[in-house]
């Protein structure tokens, strides 16, 4: 246990104090919460209602229900206008290249969102309506989701990483009817032409019956080409050359961002909504394959995000924040969009890599800025510990008072040399477990209150209330291990699987009706300190991004060589987990690097990067029940040569086991 920082917004018992209220008078503490942001019209009845329970009837969850606001006037017009924050700073952007950076303020921020909403009514998009999002970390990114929520629309982003495939099936899912996107970008020295990728996903859209009306385009590494630093804060346009990116243009769909502000108007009239309208979709792996849009509601994830954020980051005004995370994923809508800007703060938007031009890069920007509030993944901590202390340490980092990570379970020696090394062992670790669904942080140390254990998330956030249950469904007091389940709502938690109300029941409240069920197996210590030791259903956590092993088995199998694939989880040292394949190959197919790398290929091109397997072995045989269910639980032994396999007794033919680990993969392909 280390010892905590000392000047903080609440001590131990304090948050003790503050937690058992906020969990036995929720309506009371969010209550009082929700007078400070603005509602149009109040709450007119019950301020909560839900039903946890599958034989009770429908699950549930509404706050605030009647009430109506605009999350988009909250964050940027009141901030404005009534805090008169017009001129802080709401980020500093800072593009791959070093040099390549803007800053805009809350007043510009409101003008070219305000700007934007003129833009997509213009193109018809109504309360209710889905816009899909595909952009590279760039200030156009926060504009068009906030213009989104300024006009009740919903945005589904969609992480700039995946494929053109994924793409496609995100946009039908949700029947999107506009695409928001942008010519190319860099990722370190690797260009990404992202308007390509957009073009294949909407022929496939068409393809399917599915046209899309429009799409809009920014021009992003032609910017300076059009002479677009207009604003008197931007410095210096882009330094690399401009790349010969070839756009392919469909007219009559595809329209440029810049040109269609040129001609919008800067005032703009929000969309008041229902406090239980549904704000955004984002989509995350389900273990059927199949991906889930996970639906977050205006009012209760507004509260959330902008509660966790202050307390878990410890918020001061003066602070400078930096969450490393891509908008595209839950913990950048949270918190590099919504949750920062809804405390008026002060952000760090980055588009490039922790490794270019060098190791050093995250630290350069840390001092550049004076970032006093940092936000990272295991993985990224990982993967630069591997260069040493020195492009660290050659960096003074004075600015930093607390540390953040999230993602996946962070082990104790990246901790200790996070803490040690980035942090001067000066900044508290705040280890912050929560998901997709639960729209902000659930289980997290408060910095400066909670003495921290290296590797444990520890305490509930506010309003939290988890249990740990054993497989029978009973609660477990004291010291334990299980299922880590949530027995009451919190604002923040996600109210319905887009389109499949059923999926979210069964996905998250089947298995032990009166409980949220994370998926996740947790450990309690005798200190009540809550640690988390990873899914425990067939999802794969790779560098904090979850995957599903049946989409990628289904990927594999789309491949006309592979009969069967069967997809586990191995340790590795940066991703924390890799994938390892097993594939069955159909007769008068033969395995070889070819067919390995056309494997990976394909796999790239339905998922995404991130998917891309180490290790594919071939399988002639699979361990498998008698009733024909693949053993998973044997082919990770198999995977990590560890022939302690526990019972073996239902594996319908045992001699593939053997010829599984005379054959494994010993180096990654
Ligand atoms: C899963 C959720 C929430 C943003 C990023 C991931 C794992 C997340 C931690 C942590 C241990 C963690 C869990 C969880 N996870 N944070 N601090 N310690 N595990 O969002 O893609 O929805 O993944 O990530 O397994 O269920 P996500």
């Amino acid at each position: 246990v280390l010892p905590p920082r000392s000047s903080a917004r609440v001590d131990l018992q304090r948050y003790r104090e503050l937690h058992r209220r906020s969990v036995e008078e929720p309506r009371e503490f969010w209550g009082n919460i929700a007078k400070e942001f603005y509602w149009k019209t109040a709450c007119p009845g019950p301020f909560l209602q839900y039903n946890f329970d599958v034989t009770k009837g429908k699950i549930f969850t509404e706050w605030m229900k009647g009430a109506t606001t605009n999350i988009c006037y909250n964050v940027l017009d009141r901030n404005v206008h009534e805090k008169k924050l017009g001129d802080k700073v709401a980020f500093y952007w800072e593009g791959n290249e070093p040099g390549e950076t803007t800053k805009i303020t809350y007043r510009e921020l409101l003008v070219q969102v305000c700007q934007f909403s003129n833009v997509l009514r213009k193109q018809g998009i109504q309360k209710g309506d889905r816009v899909a999002i595909y952009m590279p970390m760039i200030l156009e990114l926060v504009v068009a989701m906030l213009a989104c929520a300024r006009l009740g629309a919903l945005h589904s982003i969609v992480f700039a990483g995946f494929s053109a495939e994924s793409l496609c099936e995100r946009i039908l899912d949700s029947s999107c009817c506009l695409l928001i996107t942008t010519d190319a970008f860099y990722r370190g020295e690797k260009l990404v032409n992202l308007k390509e990728l957009a073009d294949e996903s909407l022929e496939k859209c068409r393809e399917k019956g599915f046209p899309v009306r429009c799409c809009i385009v920014v021009k992003h590494l032609g910017r300076a080409e059009l002479g677009m630093n207009d604003s008197p804060s931007q410095s210096p346009p882009v330094k690399r050359p401009c790349p010969d990116v070839q756009i392919c243009w469909n007219e009559g769909v595809d329209l440029w961002w810049h040109e269609l502000m040129q001609q919008a108007g800067d005032e703009c009239e929000p969309e008041w909504c229902d406090a239980e309208d549904p704000l955004f979709i984002l989509y995350t792996s389900g273990s059927t394959g199949k991906p889930k849009g996970v639906v977050h509601t205006i009012g209760g994830y507004m509260l959330y995000v902008a509660t966790t954020f202050k307390y878990v980051f410890d918020f001061h005004p003066e602070d400078v924040f930096w969450c490393t995370a891509d908008i595209g994923w839950i913990t950048g809508h949270s918190y590099v969009t919504y949750g920062p800007l809804a405390n008026g703060a002060t952000s760090v938007l980055f588009e490039g890599i922790p490794t270019y031009p060098d190791e050093g890069r995250l630290w350069s920007i840390v001092d550049k800025y004076k970032v006093t509030k940092f936000y990272t993944a295991p993985t990224a901590i990982r993967m630069l510990m591997k260069f040493g202390d020195d492009p660290v340490t050659k960096h003074s980092r004075a600015s930093l008072q607390v540390l953040g990570t999230v993602g996946e379970p962070i082990n104790p020696e990246a901790w200790l040399w996070y803490h040690r090394v980035v942090g001067s062992q000066r900044c508290p670790i705040v280890d912050t477990f929560w998901q997709t669904e639960t729209g902000g942080h659930m289980l997290t140390p408060l910095p400066g209150a909670t003495p921290m254990k290296p590797g444990s998330a520890s305490f509930p956030f506010f309003g939290v209330a988890p249990a740990i249950l054993n497989e029978s469904g009973e609660e477990l007091e004291g010291e334990a291990e299980g299922y880590l389940v949530f027995k009451q709502p919190w604002p923040g938690i996600m109210r319905t699987v887009y389109g499949n109300h059923t999926r979210f029941e069964t996905t998250y409240f089947k298995k032990f009706p009166g409980y949220y069920v994370t998926g996740d197996g947790c450990r309690r210590d005798q200190d009540g300190y809550y640690w988390i030791t990873g899914r425990i259903d067939d999802m794969l956590n790779v560098s904090g991004h979850l995957l599903s092993t049946a989409e990628v088995e289904s990927a594999l199998v789309e491949h006309e060589a592979v009969a069967e694939a069967a997809v586990v989880g191995h340790p590795h040292p940066v991703k924390g987990e890799c994938l390892y394949c097993f594939v069955t190959l159909c007769d008068g197919h033969t395995f070889s690097p070819t067919l390995t790398e056309e494997l990976k290929k394909q796999i790239r091109e339905k998922i995404g990067p991130i998917a891309t397997p180490d290790y594919i072995q071939n399988a002639p045989g699979l361990p498998k029940t008698r009733s024909g269910k693949i053993m998973r639980r044997v082919l990770r032994k198999i995977a990590q040569n560890d022939h302690d396999l526990g019972d073996t007794s239902t594996v319908a033919d045992p001699s593939v086991i053997n010829h599984l680990f005379s054959h494994r993969c010993l180096t990654t392909q």
